[in-house]
Order: C-alpha cells, then structure tokens, then sequence
C-alpha cells in the first residue's frame, strides 16, 4: 500500500488495523520503529505518508470512505477443527466481510489480497451481497507476490501483476479500475487479467512451484552428500539450461517463511477435499523433503559431535527464515533449535535483526516443553562474538551477508576445541576457515 501510494500521489489510501500499538509504530516519525523491517521501506513511507497515505485504527470511517478496499488479513494454517493442520483459516477474512457489509452504504470494490484457498471470492461475495441495503460489490483477486527483503524491487518492478474478476460488464468495470491503479508504473503488458478462480489459484501454484523447487535442489543436497557430488556445482549446472533456468536453486537448511509451507498445506487440502489423493500426495512431499531437511541438519549436528550434545553450546548465527528481514516465522532455525534442546544442547543465537523475545516466542510456540524450560537452554546476544564464545559448534541458519566479514580467527580463538561450523546456507568461505582451523560441513557438499 505504500508503494502504491508512493507511485498514485492523487490516491488517498488509508491502511487501517485494529492493533493500536501497530498504527502509531506505523505514524511513529523515527522510521526506525516501523513494525516491519523491509530494505527501502522508510524511505517510501516516508515520502508518501501524511500526504496520501495514512495509518489509522478508524476502520468504519475508512469503511465508509473508501471506493476500493484491500483485503490483507492474515490467513494462518487452522489450528482447530476440520483440517486442522491443513486448511486455511478464514476467520478473519469472514470477518472483514462482516464489517464492510455492515457498514458500507456506498458501492465499493473489494479485492483479496490475502492468500486465499481458490473459491473464497464466492464466500466473501455472498456475505457482502446479503447486506439487503441496495450496496453494490464487485470482488477481485489480486495476489501478492513480492518476497521479503526485495519487496520494494519486487513491487516496483513486479515480473506481472495479476488481477482476477467477474467476467460481466461491471466486473470487467472493476478490473479496469485496479489496471490502472497499477498501470500508473506497471507496463501494460505485464499486467495480466484472469477469471477470479485462475487467479486464486495461481497464488498457490506459483508459491507451490518455488517451493517444490527448493525441496528439489535439498533432496539431491542429500545425494550430494552420499557421493562425492557438489550442490552448488550441479545447480549450475542443471540452472544454465535456459528451460530450467538459474533461480531458486539455492541449496538450504530448509525453506521457511509464513507463506511455502501454508500455501502448499492449503493446496493439499484443497486436493483432498476434492478427491484428488495422488494430486494431494505429489505436493505433500514438497513440505515432507523440507521437514526431512531441517531435521537432517539437525541430527548431522549431533552426530558430529561425538553423539552427544548434552551441556555443549551451539551458537546460532541467524534465526529470521531469510536475509534481510526481521520475520521468523516458519523459520527452519526454530525446528532445529528445538531438535538441539531436546538432546539437552545449549543454543545461543544471534541475529541481526530479531529480538530475543522474538526468539523466545517462537520456540515456546512449538509447546514442545515449558517456557522455563526453553529459557534454561535458549539464549539471544545481541553481539555475534558473545554469542560464539566457548561453543562447540557454530550453525549457519540464515544467509545474513555480514557473517562473511566477521573475523573469523578471533572466533576461533574463543570457541571450544575441535571447533565445528555447520554452514546451513553454504554462504561462509570453507577452504579460508579450515585454514584457521576450523571443521566446516555445508549443505550438499
Ligand atoms: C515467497 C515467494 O517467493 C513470493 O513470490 C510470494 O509472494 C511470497 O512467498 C508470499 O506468498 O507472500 P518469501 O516467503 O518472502 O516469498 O521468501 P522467498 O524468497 O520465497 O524464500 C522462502 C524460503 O525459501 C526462505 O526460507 C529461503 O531462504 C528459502 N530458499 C529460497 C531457499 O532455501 N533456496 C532458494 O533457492 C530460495
């Protein structure tokens, strides 16, 4: 929304929230303290807000308003009921629906942009046109796709823009209006218009596919490992031919984040609840490689030493599930930690950009054990080299660029003997830290 007000200065857009702690970070005037750490995100906000954008926890008056409204609810993997586990939550979307139909009196335009189970347009079309109050709708699906950390390039300069919408003249009416929103810095071309199922559906299938991508490259990481084959160099390989192609292929402890693995358990549902068991099947085994994957690492740390990490001090560098942002969520560095502390380990972590109450939270939220319990074996620095002193081990979880320029000697120095370095992202020089003298092990190699 930021950058769409940046690119639209005659729009007014007004993000609404109802966590009122989140709206004044958002208006908060040190930049520092906006809720999301995203590259080049202050600077658009800070251009755009008080001029056409603004932050506001008045949600009927924006309501009331606004001619467009986004739909950008979270949408979690249910945790309850009927495909628990599995099944997208809606009950926030539902509720937002709730809220527009009951305080809409003018005609508006709303458009999903959460990730949705394909069919959802249907439910939320239903709800608002059930207000009995003359109020028209029109709904479109108009998913996201930037990533996080390149959101602002991605956004500026997306590959497509893909907007979904009833095929009657009014829903063609209401596609044209979101096209030329987007069309104010997004070429034409590159501006795709589907029917409304297509386009929910894409959402998922295109997170399946860069998912099942990496699931791909870690499952031959693993017959890497058993051979004397490197990763790295038979992603090159495979990537130079141009139908294959060089992205994506990026050998890791596992792929995490709050989307690949939601997206996918929603598209198996889907699947499932259809009756289509071998189409759920093929894509279940893009989250069972990535589950394989993470413990895989795990279990080769102990392995290493010795069989036993009981007492011993592994330090964690990175705990967000990419570089470059501060979200953890699904994050590969969360199930490995909890792996570690159930064979007793002592796990200090540093990251650049996540809080330790950020990390507390995340492994109490696994209920593997009591929070007590989690604070006795996990600890946060919030600087690298305490973080490492006196570890047995050191484990790469995230690909943050600055753990390439840390000097690595006086680590070395201060860590126990034999020192050990499990590089979970294969981003650290290997033949330099074995000169100093470390045991390195990365991925696939
Ligand atoms: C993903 C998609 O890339 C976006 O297009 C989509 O819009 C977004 O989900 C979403 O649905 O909102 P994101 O989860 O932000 O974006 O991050 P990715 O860059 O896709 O990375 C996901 C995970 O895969 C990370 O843990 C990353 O480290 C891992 N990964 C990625 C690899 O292990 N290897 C690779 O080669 C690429």
């Amino acid at each position: 929304m930021a950058v769409m007000a940046q690119k639209n200065p005659n729009i007014k857009i007004t993000v609404v929230d109802l966590n009122a702690q989140r709206i004044a970070d958002w208006n908060d005037n040190d930049l520092g303290k906006l809720p999301i750490f995203e590259p080049g995100l202050d600077q658009v906000v800070n251009e755009a807000r008080g001029r056409n954008l603004f932050f506001s926890t008045d949600v009927e008056a924006a309501i009331q308003e606004a001619q467009m409204i986004f739909i950008s609810v979270n949408t979690p993997t249910k945790t309850y009921g009927a495909g628990k586990g599995m099944a997208a939550d809606l009950k926030y979307i539902e509720l937002c629906a709730r809220q527009i139909a009951k305080v809409a009196t003018t005609n508006k335009i709303v458009v999903e942009k959460s990730t949705l189970p394909v069919k959802t347009a249907q439910a939320i079309k239903s709800i608002l046109n059930h207000t009995g109050n003359g109020v028209q709708f029109q709904i479109l699906s108009n998913p996201e796709f930037l990533a996080e950390g390149t959101a602002i390039t991605d956004l500026t300069n997306p590959d497509r823009v893909l907007i979904g919408g009833d095929q009657t003249p009014e829903g063609k009416l209401a596609i044209q209006s979101l096209v030329d929103v987007y069309g104010s810095w997004v070429p034409k071309a590159q501006i795709l218009t589907t029917n409304i199922w297509s386009s929910e559906l894409s959402k998922l299938v295109a997170n399946a596919f860069l998912a099942q991508r990496v699931s791909s490259i870690n499952a031959i990481s693993e017959l890497c490992e058993a051979t004397e084959a490197n990763v790295d160099e038979v992603a090159k390989a495979i990537g130079m031919d141009s139908r294959i192609g060089p992205k994506f292929l990026k050998s890791s402890v596992g792929f995490g984040g709050s989307c690949f693995q939601k997206d996918i358990l929603n598209l198996v549902y889907i699947s499932k609840s259809l009756g289509l068991q071998e189409v759920a099947d093929y894509w279940e085994q893009v989250i069972i490689m990535n589950n394989h994957q993470r413990n895989r690492f795990a279990n080769n740390i102990v392995k290493t030493l010795y069989n036993t990490v009981s007492g011993k001090k592994i330090a964690f560098l990175g705990w967000a599930f990419k570089k470059d942002t501060n979200d953890t969520r699904e994050s590969a560095a969360i199930y490995v930690a909890d792996k570690l502390i159930d064979e007793q380990a002592n796990v200090s972590v540093y990251d650049p950009k996540v809080t330790a109450s950020r990390v507390q939270s995340d492994i109490n939220y696994l209920n593997t054990r009591t929070e007590a319990q989690n604070n006795n074996y996990l600890t946060s620095l919030d600087n690298p080299y305490d973080a490492v002193k006196n570890a047995h081990a050191i484990a790469v979880l995230t690909e943050w660029d600055e753990f390439k320029t840390y000097d690595w000697q006086r680590i070395y120095d201060n860590m126990s003997k034999p020192a050990f370095i499990f590089d979970g992202r294969n981003v650290l020089d290997k033949l330099a830290l074995e000169t100093i003298g470390f045991h390195v092990k990365g991925i696939g190699k």
